[in-house]
């Protein structure tokens, strides 16, 4: 059965055009003007853009299936957007083995709604002790490694991680944080903190990090990917980096250019995260990095909690706040970018990152894997956690109007939202 997306405005890095796109057996067959098929997709005053592609998602599977299973974090992968999730290694067992791994794929292969590539962890358990199985793994399949949630403390060990990533087609990580400095850290360290008296988490946990994985890139010759900067220093260092032309990439997420530290003067645990919420200036930092191609990619942290566990005192409840399902809208209606760099920021740069590219951020071409996203860029709406497919319900943006919201995406030519419904 063919399927035909109508009338959108296509826009992929080869630039935009108003055209039909033709899907047969998984692949883009047509695009031109007057086609047809047996299935139609409106697309009118919508944007038909290549799918989006998170390099950070917490599917909770295997271990916290309470908080969310590869299936519904699946689903509301795709109801943002997206045909293919980074889901990250700090599972119970954390996928530092070809069994785990596996298993995460074969349960995104079972849900069906995007690919799912399992990261691996970069130390065993992701102690930071001892070095996984990079080589076998990346046999396997896995194309990017990190021990988010955690950095890797010991500058030997990432210097043997490095060393040990070259020539394997891999892409290494980092979580920026130096623990000593955040032991028992609440939020951002600050002048708010100070002020609530919770214990402050200072950007320069992050940026000593930074600063580390930059050299020793430096030092070593590979390439390193910074996940979720949070602070203005981050991105100068970051920015450094790639004009002396390091092998330095680097994401933020939609929360640390939307939210405060202020917002935690509520004491709502919804805002705590890790990284935490830092200023203004931090944000205003972060977007000018968005702009200027110093930041590669927004990716979102989804990072689902049950709500009982985020009901407990702010220093006992755990950091993390959902995504998936309101990244566009943020990056539509909070950046001053144009289309075309937004998607970048949403596709084609983070699947070059995860190494993804040959199946995801593609041009919308003939030939190419049917991986794509329909969104209406005005359409407004209003965040209702009920409503969300996420199975936990910790989104910061509770009663948030929102513009744009994705109509229809299409995972291996399977038309798997449709009119803003997962249909499956
Ligand atoms: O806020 C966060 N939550 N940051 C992380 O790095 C881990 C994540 C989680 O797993 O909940």
């Amino acid at each position: 059965m063919t399927l035909v997306i109508k009338g959108g405005r296509v826009i992929d890095r080869d630039g935009e055009r108003v055209v039909d796109v033709v899907i047969d057996n998984g692949v883009i067959a047509e695009v031109g003007t007057n086609l047809s098929g047996d299935r139609m997709l409106d697309a009118i005053g919508c944007i038909v853009s290549p799918g989006f592609v998170d390099l950070h998602t917490h599917l909770r599977e295997p271990g916290r299936e309470e908080a969310e299973t590869v299936e519904t974090g699946s689903r509301a992968a795709a109801l943002g957007g997206y045909t293919a999730v980074v889901a990250m290694p700090n599972t119970e067992p954390t996928q530092d083995s070809i069994a785990v791994v596996n298993l995460v794929r074969s349960l995104g292969e079972r849900a069906g709604l995007v690919e799912v590539m399992p990261a691996g962890a970069i130390t065993i358990e992701r102690a930071g002790k001892q070095l996984a199985p990079f080589a076998e793994l990346a046999s396997a399949g896995v194309t990017l490694f990190t021990d988010d949630g955690n950095g890797v403390q010991d500058p030997l060990l990432m210097r043997r991680a490095m060393e040990y990533s070259l020539g394997l087609g891999i892409t290494l990580a980092q979580h920026c944080e130096v623990s000593r400095l955040t032991d028992g850290a609440v939020m951002n360290e600050g002048s708010c903190c100070s002020h609530l008296g919770l214990p402050g988490w200072p950007s320069i946990a992050e940026e000593l990090m930074v600063f580390r994985d930059i050299e020793l890139a430096r030092l070593t010759g590979a390439g390193i990917h910074l996940l979720h900067l949070s602070t203005s220093r981050s991105v100068e260092l970051v920015r450094a980096a790639k004009a002396e032309g390091l092998t330095v990439t680097a994401e933020a997420t939609p929360h640390h250019f939307t939210l405060t530290d202020e917002t935690l003067r509520s004491f709502d645990s919804v805002f705590k995260v890790n990284p935490p919420l830092r200023t203004m200036a931090d944000i205003e930092a972060i977007k000018v990095g968005l702009r200027d191609g110093t930041i590669d990619a927004i990716a979102t942290d989804h990072a689902p909690h049950p709500q009982e566990s985020k009901e407990q005192p702010l220093d006992q409840a755990p950091p993390g706040m959902l995504g998936l399902e309101t990244a566009l809208s943020l990056a539509l209606g909070e950046l001053d970018l144009d289309l075309l760099q937004t998607i970048a920021l949403l596709s084609w740069k983070p699947a070059a990152i995860a190494r993804l590219g040959a199946r995801h951020g593609g041009p919308i071409a003939v030939g190419r894997p049917a991986n794509v996203t329909v969104f209406d860029p005005d359409l407004s709406w209003t965040v209702k956690p009920s409503l969300l497919a996420s199975k936990s319900r910790n989104t910061p943006y509770a009663g948030r109007t929102m513009r744009g919201k994705v109509r229809h995406t299409i995972f291996n030519g399977d038309a798997v939202v449709v009119d803003g419904t997962a249909q499956r």
